[in-house]
């Protein structure tokens, strides 16, 4: 299955074959301590795996994603950089591989509706609008080790065994070694309608409040709702030799400290704002009328490898061969 027909196959069961989306489809742009923004400015805690624009830096502002030169997705218009901790292998005697991050995909989804006095669902409400241009957020806690199962931010995220042989989706890693395995986050698709962003990257946004965490009416709090966004992340767990336990950059070997970050950079607002209505009839993005087809021939785009405009910082983050500690010395915790 290449990268696409797998996204599409998960999705029919994420999210239900009907829903009003598109995808985007980036390949990888880069792996380092890097997080604009809940680190701006140093080195982060632990190594990332990123995907997008190429503006992509210790500072990246979205208003730097949306002047980029390049993204690595396959909608040119989309300069956002979507981000989530890197995986690594834990062998049997200590050592940490990088596990190889292959691309993403991003859905855009038609989910939630926004807060109104008595309404309890979504069947006669209005469309959500696209995430506002420059909205930062960020979903899941590096720091969770435990399930909350009344946790909408603990459903939130997820981990898929894409496998002859698959384990259940799960909140941890997949019990078994899986030729690839999915990392999923699901952000909140409510927002307060006035801040950008927030001192915790979070309270800006909330889950709805009547529905579950991926969709449903907003809270009264955050009566605005937004497009649904989802990330699948892939590794390449099948090439594994040994296998033992994979852990997160951030010393995690359950899982459940899984999280993402989300820096709209869309260059083009208006195009993003009349996706839902003009890319998903029949033909998807490929409709004449898609207001994403700025690309070469018409077309949206087409995702590709690019180089970062800032370069990486050198630290050796396991690209070739193993490494004894995990980058930033994350203990297993
Ligand atoms: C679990 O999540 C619910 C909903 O967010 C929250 O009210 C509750 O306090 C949480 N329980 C624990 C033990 O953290």
């Amino acid at each position: 299955m290449t990268l696409k027909q797998s996204a599409l196959a998960a999705l029919a069961a994420a999210v239900g074959a009907q829903a009003q989306l598109f995808t985007v489809n980036c390949s990888p742009l880069t792996q380092f301590r890097g997080d604009p923004i809940v680190s701006p400015g140093i080195l982060s805690s632990h190594v990332h795996a990123v995907v997008g624009g190429t503006a992509f830096s210790f500072n990246t502002t979205p208003a730097q994603a949306r002047a980029a030169t390049a993204t690595t997705c396959d909608k040119v218009l989309d300069q956002s950089n979507y981000w989530q901790p890197q995986v690594y292998h834990q062998r049997t005697d200590g050592q940490f591989e990088l596990v190889t991050f292959q691309g993403s995909a991003t859905y855009y989804i038609q989910r939630a509706c926004d807060y109104a006095p008595g309404r309890t669902n979504c069947d006669s409400a209005p469309p959500p609008i696209a995430p506002p241009q420059g909205l930062i957020m960020l979903v899941g806690d590096l720091n969770r080790r435990t399930f909350n199962a009344s946790s909408f931010e603990d459903q939130a995220i997820s981990h898929v065994c894409i496998d002859p042989n698959p384990v259940p989706d799960s909140n941890t890693f997949p019990s078994k070694q899986c030729q690839r395995m999915r990392s999923e986050t699901f952000f909140p698709s409510c927002w307060d309608g006035v801040n950008l962003d927030s001192s915790t990257h979070k309270s800006h946004v909330a889950f709805p409040a009547i529905g579950a965490y991926n969709g449903g009416v907003c809270p009264q709090s955050h009566p605005k709702a937004i497009l649904s966004v989802f990330y699948e992340f892939f590794y390449d767990t099948g090439s594994i030799q040994n296998y033992n336990r994979l852990v997160y950059a951030d010393g995690d070997a359950t899982g459940y400290s899984l999280h993402a970050d989300y820096l709209q950079g869309w260059t083009d607002q208006n195009a993003l704002n009349n996706a839902i209505a003009t890319c998903t009839g029949p033909n998807g993005v490929l409709d004449k009328g898609c207001s994403l087809n700025v690309g070469p021939n018409g077309s949206p785009g087409s995702s590709s490898p690019q180089k970062l405009q800032t370069p990486a910082p050198t630290e050796n983050i396991g690209l070739n061969g193993p490494i004894s500690a995990l980058p930033g010395n994350n203990p297993i915790h």
